[in-house]
């Protein structure tokens, strides 16, 4: 990019930070041109970096993997097996797609493997860079603002439902007519309250987003845990408009692996490959999947169990805890509302202290005192039902 020197003293004196330091924006003078390299992009301060640690013995009921000592025990031997040549040699692919597709009832082609399904929403919006404007629930998936941030997206959030807290899908479609075509994007069910929609609720929005020229993009990361969760979905996938993203870091316990797949319609599926055409998928992760997917009873087993401890802990934590109250969940976690930020905050101190890793989620819109605890086994529910029935919340003053 060539500037006249005017332009380049203007940029040397804009306050741009980086983590505090001022970013410096070195120049070259070519021929009496000064130069402005593309490759200084001011950073937003390691804004994205992780730095997260742990604790050993902790157990993370925060980030909603799957712990269970059966995905464990599966896992463990699909990596004892792993054959070194498909680390030696780059991922071959194929085989996975056809399990996938026949498991997930769908078309090969209308697949997208990622790393992860963070990376398949970083691919939507890069895959679409005329769209500005997402159109979501909030508060919603935090990962949103990330890629809405890096897709030059503005979240267009809609609030739930004032009178009964709960988060209604047609309200999406009334703020979608409301502007230019956008990312509709519903997350079935919600990550924070574990809130899921019916079937033909979602159908009607898939007509309404369709109908403008708009993508829906339904966000299914949890939705192994409800039941009866993928007849949910059946009806609008694999039309065109219409974008699923399924990680499977919660229902095959594969977080750390980093995998999940984008399922749409054939077209779409071309498009996003012309974006990401070496895909970002290792042989491990394949691995693991394929596996998981041979393995799927072993996971209707766990997902159950579940869905059975999430009731426990639901009612166990109710009895124990006067003034806390379960939200209906149909994901692996229970949000519970307690009677103030206060006390939501000690409690997430005191289980931390314990060693139990769990989110307050107070001050988040029509959430102002809230903890979301992830279900993991059996022995975990029943430690954290006794470690909060014996705490005593003392007030402050
Ligand atoms: C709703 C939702 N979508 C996507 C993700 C990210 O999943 P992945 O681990 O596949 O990137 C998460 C992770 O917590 C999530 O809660």
């Amino acid at each position: 990019m060539l500037r006249q020197a005017g332009d380049v003293t203007d940029l040397q004196n804009r306050p741009d930070t980086a983590g505090g330091l001022m970013i410096s924006r070195t120049t070259s003078s070519v021929s009496g041109a000064v130069q402005v390299s593309p490759f200084l992009a001011p950073s937003r301060g390691g804004l994205y970096r992780r730095r997260r640690t742990s604790r050993p013995g902790e157990v993370n009921l925060k980030s909603t993997g799957l712990l269970d000592p059966r995905a464990a025990a599966l896992h463990r031997r699909t990596l004892q097996a792993l054959d070194p040549v498909d680390v030696l040699t780059y991922p071959v692919l194929g085989g996975v797609y056809t399990t996938l597709a026949a498991r997930m009832g769908v078309a090969p082609e209308s697949l997208v493997l990622t790393a992860g399904s963070d990376p398949g929403l970083g691919l939507l919006v890069r895959a679409f860079p005329t769209a500005t404007r997402i159109v979501t629930h909030h508060p919603t998936y935090q990962g949103w603002d990330k890629f809405a941030h890096l897709g030059n997206c503005r979240i267009d959030g809609v609030p739930p439902d004032p009178g009964t807290g709960r988060f209604v899908l047609a309200d999406l479609g009334t703020r979608l007519e409301q502007g230019p075509p956008a990312f509709v994007v519903v997350t079935q069910p919600h990550s924070l309250t574990g809130q899921f929609h019916e079937a033909d609720e979602l159908a009607a929005l898939a007509d309404t987003v369709t109908g403008r020229g708009s993508l829906l993009v339904v966000d299914t990361a949890y939705l192994a845990f409800t039941d009866g969760g993928e007849e949910l979905v059946r009806d609008i996938m694999g039309r065109p408009g219409v974008v699923r993203v399924n990680s499977f870091s919660k229902c095959y316990g594969l977080s750390g692996a980093r995998i999940g797949v984008i399922a749409t319609d054939p077209e779409t599926a071309c498009h996003l490959f012309d974006i990401d055409a070496e895909g970002s998928v290792s042989a491990t992760a394949l691995a693991l999947l394929d596996a998981s997917l041979r393995r799927h009873d072993v996971f209707e087993e766990i997902w159950a169990d579940v869905r059975r401890l999430r009731g426990d802990l639901a009612r166990r934590v109710e009895e124990c805890r006067p003034g806390w109250r379960a939200r209906p969940s149909g994901a692996n976690f229970v949000t519970f509302d307690v009677p103030g930020a206060a006390e939501a905050a000690a409690a997430t101190a005191f289980l931390y202290d314990q060693g139990y890793v769990v989110r307050d989620l107070s001050g988040l819109p029509s959430l102002p005192a809230a903890v979301r605890i992830a279900v993991a086994d059996h022995q975990v529910v029943d430690r954290v039902v006794e470690l909060l029935g014996g705490w005593r919340h003392e007030p402050a003053g």
